[in-house]
């Protein structure tokens, strides 16, 4: 074929050219090995010499106008399918996103923390016992022999058969025991814990299961003064610095003396009104000096050691705190009362 032809050829060509492969088959058609462009370029063995020159430049004519066409379709034909490729991946980024359904804490882990953190920042460690335990640990270690009366007050749920000794803990006292007996080197104890205790109770204001947290204390010279400063900075930095605190005398086979602490009561604030049954105070803590004869029991030497210790229930401190007045609610895993707590910033 001659020049012309083939020029012309191409130009019908690349006028019908509408795809990327259709594309690519045009430069099968004049580019591969026998191509015709090809063909037309190895032709020129066959040319005068003195046309060679003029041969050659008609032949590059011809392959320049096919690669400028090429380059530029394929540009044009690599963008397209880029666009269509991307409109097709596209986030619509102004839809509404899906509700994402935010877990809130029940109100009981966030007085648990709130006690945590706060004893934490005056020196405590948090040390957790189990809640089944030993009559011993719950009872015998804390001054209350088997037959005493003052268990009455703390009934509990007991296991059977070989495990006749063991029961729910009526109280985090029993960690008092725990704490004592794991040291060792019977030095000075700085713990408080939280957890659930058990007891036969149940109305409005008593769960079968509840939650206290224990303190407890040890070391030389320690007096009623430190427990007296330690708890009037717990109640005031958990319900508020202007609360008022009393300290009442009171009776725990564990603590000798012993007290209960009163608080001027969170709802009228001292005036009096049906929660505090028009008293003013309300009673949230009950305390002591260690009994001697607990901290011989655990290996201690009352003569060279003293301690104090608290108790408090913590679901009463949630009801205050939160104004629930039931304290089944608590306990009653109702996912509507826990979300009431969702976002509610009062750490
Ligand atoms: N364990 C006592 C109770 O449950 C509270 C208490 C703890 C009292 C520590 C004195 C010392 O009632």
């Amino acid at each position: 074929m001659k020049i012309e032809e083939v020029k012309k050829l191409l130009e019908e060509d690349m006028n019908n050219v509408t795809s990327l492969n259709e594309l690519n088959e045009l430069k099968n058609k004049y580019l591969s090995k026998t191509g015709l462009i090809t063909v037309l370029n190895s032709e020129i063995k066959n040319v005068p010499n003195e046309e060679k020159k003029e041969y050659g430049m008609k032949v590059n004519e011809v392959r320049n106008l096919f690669n400028e066409f090429y380059e530029t379709k394929k540009a044009e034909y690599e963008e397209a399918l880029l666009n269509e490729k991307l409109s097709k991946e596209a986030i619509d980024i102004t839809l509404p996103s899906k509700r994402v359904k935010r877990g809130s804490k029940h109100p009981m882990t966030r007085i648990t923390e709130q006690f945590e953190d706060l004893f934490v920042s005056m020196g405590y460690t948090v040390y957790e016992g189990p809640e089944i335990e030993s009559d011993e640990n719950c009872f015998q270690k804390l001054n209350l022999p088997k037959g005493h009366p003052a268990r009455d007050a703390q009934d509990t749920f007991y296991l059977k058969d070989e495990y006749e000794n063991f029961l729910l803990r009526s109280q985090t006292s029993t960690a008092q025991v725990r704490a004592m007996e794991d040291n060792k080197e019977k030095g000075p104890i700085r713990i408080v814990c939280p957890g659930k205790v058990y007891r036969r109770d149940e109305d409005a204001t008593h769960s079968h299961q509840f939650m206290q947290i224990e303190g407890l204390v040890i070391d030389e010279g320690v007096s009623m003064a430190d427990l007296k400063g330690t708890l009037e900075t717990f109640c005031k930095r958990i319900l508020g610095e202007k609360t008022n605190v009393r300290f009442r005398p009171s009776f725990f086979p564990f603590t000798e003396p012993s007290v209960e602490v009163d608080v001027t009561c969170f709802k009228c604030g001292g005036k009096g009104c049906p929660l505090c049954k028009q008293t003013g105070w309300i009673e949230v803590l009950g305390a002591g000096m260690v009994h001697p004869n607990v901290l011989e029991m655990s290996g201690y030497d009352s003569t060279k050691y003293q301690g104090f210790a608290f108790g408090t229930g913590m679901d009463r401190f949630a009801m205050f705190k939160y104004g629930i007045p039931d304290i089944r609610t608590i306990y009653g895993n109702d996912i509507r009362f826990i979300e009431e707590f969702d976002r509610k910033d009062d750490e």
